[in-house]
């Protein structure tokens, strides 16, 4: 299927590894020229290698840690220089953050600022633009929130999914899409901590309808088809890829 993709442009966050890297590897094989940002230089590098290799597209790597207060602004800068428009924000960059029922502080306000804030602000620096030229397409990685325990990211996420759903209600009028893409549990270096092989089979077996964890490239395949022409008429929508995790209907 032509995505009708080839010739635009993309900032992807959280690029360096796991579901940004696969998505940023799938953009760039349907012609698009992408704006990568994460903090590891190394791993943002070597992406832009693996890229070029397969795909001959170059890729622009920008190092930068998302929660630094100015993250945003800093990120939109470089990325409108490099790219002179963006056409599609894919905010992915985040991280699982299980906490206590009680504790300090710190870890609620940094999972928030990763989770929500800073995917929230990065957003409202591209919109002028995304509304000045009456195009515009947002992705946002949200999460799971069928859990029994609490964790700060899950909870950011929520906020992410009511927002992204009333900002969908508002900038449709200007042909700007915004959607929420949920992975239900997919195997990069976020949740390998919290699973051993046996307890992700044990858990698959159990929970799991297709028997296994995702991978990167699942998540890939569906994000670069909602945030395509094809997908033109999606918008307000939280769209689940879980292997069929998820439990209720609606
Ligand atoms: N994997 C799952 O099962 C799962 C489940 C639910 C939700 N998600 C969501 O899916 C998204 C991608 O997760 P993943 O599983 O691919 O995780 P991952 O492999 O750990 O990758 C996370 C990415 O976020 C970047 N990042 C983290 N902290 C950052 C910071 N302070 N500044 C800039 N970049 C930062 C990391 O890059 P650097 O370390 O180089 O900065 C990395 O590229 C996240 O939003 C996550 O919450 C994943």
């Amino acid at each position: 299927m032509n995505l009708h993709l080839k010739g635009s442009t993309a900032l992807v966050t959280g690029a360096s590894q796991g579901i940004g890297r696969a998505i940023v590897r799938e953009l760039a094989r349907e012609g698009v020229t992408v704006f990568a940002t994460a903090r590891n230089e190394e791993l943002l590098n070597s992406l832009r290698e693996e890229v070029a290799e397969e795909t001959g597209m170059a890729l622009v790597v920008f190092a930068q840690d998302f929660t630094a207060p100015d993250g945003p602004h800093r990120i939109a800068l470089a990325a409108l220089a490099a790219l002179g428009h963006v056409n599609i924000l894919i905010n992915n960059a985040g991280q699982s953050r299980p906490v206590d029922i009680t504790g300090p502080e710190q870890p609620w306000t940094d999972s928030m600022a990763l989770d929500f804030d800073r995917p929230r602000q990065l957003t409202q620096e591209l919109l002028p633009h995304m509304v000045e030229r009456q195009q515009g397409v947002i992705l946002n990685l949200t999460s799971t929130y069928e859990l029994r325990s609490i964790n700060v990211s899950a909870v950011a996420k929520a906020s992410m999914a009511a927002w992204s759903k009333q900002l969908a209600g508002q900038v449709g009028k200007y042909n700007v899409r915004v959607n929420t893409l949920q992975p239900g549990l997919i195997d990069t270096a976020n949740i390998r901590p919290y699973f051993s092989d046996e307890e992700r089979k044990a858990f698959a077996a159990q929970e799991i309808p297709l028997g296994d964890f995702g991978q990167p490239q699942d998540m890939a395949n569906m994000a670069v088809f909602l945030v395509s022409p094809r997908a033109g008429y999606i918008t307000g929508s939280a769209i689940v890829v879980d292997g069929g995790m998820r439990h209720y209907p609606f």
